[in-house]
């Protein structure tokens, strides 16, 4: 393969943040969409300096100040090539290194070791967000982000209709860009970068809040762009579209690139990887958890309306999960939040003790605690429960990612002997019908 080939080439490169900084960021950046163009260095300065970036300086490496407990390497030595005109898919748990890799290649951010190296224009689409200013409208923002980013009004001008109509935002053309809706913000900052024709277009997760229909949008244009050997780096939490969109995939797991080959493989290989078996009895001994450890789950069981102990419980029927721990110290303000997540990796729903305003005194020694499910909504499926604990500082006390697996494998639901098809649900909503007319 000649080295024309070659669009993207990542070697040996590693990201560290100092932790410390994680909640500074998530404020400065974290729900700020950023879209960048790769341009004059001139411009990339300008625009890095509109954000604060908390990055670590990767020279502070022999800084002594610098204790190894408070860093946290988000990318470990991840190399790999991405030729010209190839759809690769990135995927992993959140705090893989994803965006990190992304910022990196867009050059938002700079690798601590390793090198990137790319051929081409690039234009990306960062994070969930907005990167708009709030109290300028559409047609500012768009002139906004298009010469921040190093492009001339002229050419801005000459794709505006385009990017207008791609992002439906029409007749909000004249509205400050916080009256849109998110929706209509995530229209419009997907369309900016997707009509600037660059040769290599990288996407961030932009794909998990539209609409289906707008989805089907972007994909469709995304579909368009590898026609004519241009090249996509898509991170995505949604499968389907990443087997159908992705021939090609990597798996990022803590930093490291773990697989890297045909999608189907990689999605698969990610998703059982999700399901891992877990012994729910026995969670004191799981050695992978966060938290700082004062409390501890050491069990985690659903219980059916019987009482009795059960891991295939049925849709439409009640359900209790029944949380066991062991806590090192009394403990104030203590809340508990558990999400179920199906066989896809998508979060179906997720119940924390704050949506009932309460939290709870917690004795030193075991205690148990109970979610109740009145009416189980799950379609039938195979499904794991997350499960963490907080003190009244929002400090993590524990926190599993698998807490328990369980199948549900009969439905109740609708009281009918019409089960919906999986495919079409992934939570089942009570409702009726009506004919008006
Ligand atoms: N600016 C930052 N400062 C400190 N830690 C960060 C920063 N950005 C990301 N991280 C951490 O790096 C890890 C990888 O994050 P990220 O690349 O956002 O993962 P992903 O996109 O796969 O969810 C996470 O643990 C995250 O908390
Ligand atoms: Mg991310």
């Amino acid at each position: 393969m000649s080295s024309n080939d070659v669009a993207v080439k990542v070697e040996h490169l590693s990201k560290r943040y100092r932790i410390g900084l994680k909640e500074e960021m998530h404020d400065s950046i974290g729900s700020a969409m950023l879209s960048f163009f790769k341009s004059p260095l001139k411009n990339y300065r300008k625009y890095r300096s509109l954000y604060r970036f908390d990055d670590m300086d990767p020279n502070s490496e022999f800084d002594s100040a610098v204790n190894s407990d408070s860093i946290l390497w988000a990318l470990r030595d991840v190399s790999f090539e991405v030729n010209r005109g190839e759809v690769l898919g990135i995927i992993g748990n959140n705090g893989a290194g994803k965006s990190t890799l992304l910022k990196i290649l867009s050059r938002i951010t700079d690798p601590t070791s390793g090198r990137a190296t790319i051929h081409g224009k690039v234009s990306s689409l960062l994070e969930v967000g907005t990167g708009f200013h709030p109290e300028l409208t559409g047609r500012e923002n768009i002139y906004l982000n298009g010469t921040v980013l190093g492009m001339r009004k002229s050419e801005v001008e000459a794709r505006f209709d385009q990017i207008v109509d791609f992002s439906g935002v029409e007749k909000f053309l004249d509205t400050p860009v916080k009256r849109y809706s998110s929706g209509m913000k995530v229209r419009l900052a997907f369309a900016i970068p997707a009509h600037m024709e660059p040769e290599i277009l990288i996407i961030d997760e932009v794909l998990a809040v539209g609409d289906a229909e707008f989805q089907k949008k972007c994909l469709a244009k995304m579909q368009d762009f590898t026609k004519g050997g241009r090249t996509i780096l898509f991170v995505s939490h949604n499968m389907g579209a990443v087997i159908d969109l992705c021939p090609r995939s990597l798996l990022l797991q803590d930093g490291t690139l773990v697989s890297d080959g045909p999608s189907k493989d990689i999605v698969e290989e990610y998703l059982s990887k999700l399901f891992s078996p877990v012994d729910n009895q026995n969670l004191g001994s799981v050695s992978d958890r966060r938290g700082d450890g004062r409390l501890r789950f050491v069990a985690a069981n659903l219980h059916s309306k019987n009482g009795k102990c059960t891991r295939v419980p049925i849709s439409g029927h009640p359900i209790d999960i029944i949380l066991d721990f062991f806590s090192k110290e009394d403990l104030s303000n203590v809340q508990f939040v558990l999400t179920v997540f199906n066989q896809r990796g998508v979060a179906v729903t997720n119940c924390h003790v704050k949506t009932m305003n309460r939290n709870f005194q917690i004795a030193k020694g075991s205690g148990r605690i109970i979610c109740r499910i009145n009416k189980l909504p799950l379609p039938l499926g195979n499904y794991k429960i997350a499960i963490a604990a907080y003190d009244g500082l929002r400090n993590e006390l524990d926190g599993l990612s698998t807490a328990c697996i369980f199948d549900v494998e009969t439905s109740n639901f609708f009281g009918a002997r019409y089960v919906p098809p999986m495919r079409y649900s992934t939570v089942l909503v009570d409702h009726t019908w009506e004919l008006v007319k």
